[in-house]
């Protein structure tokens, strides 16, 4: 019986071999689990773009929005491991989803083959344009002083937009009306139109409408100004030292996915990374690029469970 069971352990690792040397044959799904045009479609885009030239196949992005990503995330993580579909998850996703769902239908920690870190994303606090307020301070009096008359976009429960907002709302002890997107890409449009009041999104969505002037830009969540927004004071230089966080966003395959197939395509993300232009145009927008200690599938794989174990508690409380 161990005999058999050895034997069909060795076959299919020499399957699965076989299978990676010749991958990837077709295009390849990568599934972004918010709605296209937001930051995670962003960042995708880019990597994929670059990773699809050294792979020789296409990545093709799959947007499968719902329920703050956890809905494309658990289709994927279904989905067969053999390399054909991958996905890009993010701090939300993969580190404040288990605090948030009591039913989650995955386990960050377990269910997934990490392939890498593709881009930190530091947070800002944005307002539409006429917001009544000139800074932060301003805001937060604003907020404390109308509660009822603020509305707070967000894209779903568990996404980074929501868990981050969470925490900003917490701290500074105000609960707004929440309106939910698919995605803060949808969302910032109606930030823009001045539909809703405020937001806590991630830096590479924001860049451009900052810049044009069609939203406020309060403070980027970062312990230094980012070079991309050089005009944008920190959190500390504003006045709320105790609120700085960064988001991230990751490529994970399916548990079970052949090692050298991860290999591969962590490869392919490492290439993308250092590839000038791709590089040039993640910076441009904010991201924090991984170092090379932080890249690959073994340093994401620790990273997840340290954000798991570092957002649960503190999730549970802002929430309460
Ligand atoms: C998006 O791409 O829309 C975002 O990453 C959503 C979020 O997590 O806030």
């Amino acid at each position: 019986m161990r005999k058999c069971i050895l034997a069909l352990a060795a076959a299919v690792s020499l399957a699965g071999a076989a299978q990676a040397q010749t991958y990837p044959q077709r295009p390849i799904n990568m599934v972004v689990p918010f709605a296209a045009g937001g930051p995670t479609d962003i960042v995708a885009r880019m990597v994929a773009e670059n990773m699809s030239k050294t792979l020789g196949q296409q990545i093709v992005v799959e947007n499968v929005a719902g329920a703050g990503g956890t809905t494309g995330i658990t289709r994927a993580s279904q989905a067969k491991p053999d390399g054909y579909t991958i996905m890009m998850g993010h701090m939300g996703t993969h580190g404040a989803a288990p605090a948030l769902y009591a039913n989650l239908k995955y386990d960050p920690t377990k269910d997934f083959e990490p392939v890498g870190m593709a881009a930190g994303t530091p947070i800002l606090i944005v307002t539409k344009k006429n917001f009544p307020a000139k800074d932060l301070k301003e805001m937060i009096a604003y907020l404390k002083a109308n509660p009822d008359k603020v509305n707070q976009a967000h894209a779903g429960i568990g996404a980074v937009s929501h868990m981050t907002c969470i925490l900003f709302n917490s701290q500074i002890g105000v609960k707004p009306t929440a309106v939910p997107y698919s995605g803060t890409g949808p969302a910032l449009n109606d930030l823009v139109s001045g539909q809703v009041d405020y937001m806590c999104d991630q830096i590479v969505n924001l860049v451009s409408q900052i810049k044009a002037g069609s939203i406020k830009a309060m403070a980027i969540a970062m312990p230094e100004r980012s070079p991309a927004l050089p005009d944008v004071p920190t959190t500390k230089e504003a006045g709320m030292p105790e609120y700085e966080v960064t988001a991230w966003n990751a490529i994970f395959a399916p548990k079970d996915t052949p090692k050298e197939i991860v290999t591969a395509l962590s490869a392919a993300l490492d290439k993308a990374l250092d590839d000038a232009p791709t590089k040039a145009r993640l910076l441009e927008l904010g991201a924090v690029l991984p170092t090379k200690a932080e890249r690959g599938g073994d340093w994401l794989g620790g990273f997840v469970k340290k954000e798991v174990a570092r957002w649960t508690p503190v999730l549970k409380d802002a929430s309460k």
